[in-house]
């Protein structure tokens, strides 16, 4: 096999078509909302990469810690041969799991994002000769087929991004990744851990406004893919903690009465002075809930780590 593989499992055309069903479906009702998906053009995933960084953004931080203390453990109560991770990025944190897995045999990276597929396998390949890196292009809530590498089998899907799916969406989600599991093989999941609303909110709005522009970026892939005029400055960026579903939710709030166009729908929007359009929620957990999600989908949770600080968790669960 060659060092380096990008499979693109979602032809062009398809991506394009899912774009405008989810603005068609999502500009049309009541509330507004756009699936968070969208944030990951180029820009996107750059502005992701940067918010990583930021003083007040701590789930990178504390999962990179977990990640650096547990990464024996994992491999060795793993003994993963191929490690497939949804959602990877850069792939930054990943490094700490494929130094401590010495009979590694390939990894997969799956992600919407090209463009950070395509600079994390280049890195990757260059840090570690000898490792197949097979990266697909692919959506992670849409049935994903895999290549046919040797087992165990690990799926690591690690930031906490199991938190931007709703709870109906997190059980169908975890039930297709049991499906791609053996008995015995693994899952690494990263969730980030309820806490105090002030620093909840904040590491959602930071002081330099990285989120406030990376929530709006989600306007400019509209405007480029589908020639809206959506124009950014006319929304302010929004983040509020629903504590009765124990979620952080994004939104865009219009600043003015205003139509938007969206000529390849045919479309015309109109936002209320005020009207609000959700574009992602990132859910909290805590262990009880984990577990009893996992154990729904025919995952047995083996192992719940957190950092120091006790903000985040990374858990192992086996396949039943
Ligand atoms: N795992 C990395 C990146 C998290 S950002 C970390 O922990 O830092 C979320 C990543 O998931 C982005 O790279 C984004 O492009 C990808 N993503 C979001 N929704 C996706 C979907 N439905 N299918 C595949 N990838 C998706
Ligand atoms: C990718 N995901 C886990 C991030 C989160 O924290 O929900 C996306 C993000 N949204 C705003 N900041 C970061």
């Amino acid at each position: 096999m060659s060092p380096f593989l990008l499979t693109r499992t979602l032809p062009e055309d398809a991506t394009d078509a899912a774009l405008r069903a989810d603005v068609l479906h999502g500009l049309t009702r009541t509330p507004k909302t756009l699936p968070p998906k969208w944030f990951y053009d180029a820009h996107g995933s750059e502005l992701f990469d940067r918010i990583t960084d930021l003083p007040e953004y701590y789930p990178t931080r504390a999962e990179r810690e977990i990640l650096i203390a547990r990464a024996p453990e994992i491999a060795a109560t793993t003994g993963a041969r191929t490690l497939v991770e949804l959602g990877s990025g850069s792939s930054e944190k990943t490094r700490h799991l494929l130094d401590a897995l010495p009979g590694l045999h390939t990894y997969v990276p799956v992600d919407v994002s090209e463009s950070a597929l395509t600079q994390a396998g280049q890195a990757l390949i260059a840090e570690h000769p000898g490792l197949g890196v097979h990266a697909l292009i692919a959506d992670f809530t849409g049935g994903l087929a895999l290549p046919g590498t040797p087992g165990p089998r690990l799926v690591a899907f690690l930031g906490g991004t199991i938190g931007n799916l709703l709870p109906a969406e997190r059980a169908t989600f975890l039930a297709s990744v049991r499906a791609l599991l053996s008995p015995g093989d693994t899952l690494l999941l990263g969730t980030d851990l309820v806490k105090d609303e002030s620093v909840l909110v904040a590491a959602y709005d930071d002081a330099a406004g990285v989120t406030a522009e990376f929530n709006k970026n989600v306007l400019h892939v509209v405007n480029r893919e589908l020639g809206a005029d959506f124009d950014p400055g006319a929304f302010a960026h929004v983040a509020l903690w629903d504590a009765r579903h124990e979620w952080i939710e994004m939104r865009l709030r219009s600043l003015t009465e205003q139509t938007v166009k969206i000529p390849a729908l045919d479309l015309a929007v109109d936002f209320a002075d005020g009207e609000e359009l959700r574009t992602e929620i990132s859910a909290k957990f805590r262990e009880e809930g984990v577990r009893r999600e996992l154990a729904a989908a025919g995952l047995d949770l083996a192992h719940w780590w957190t950092d120091r600080e006790g903000r985040f968790a990374l858990s192992l669960s086996v396949a039943r």
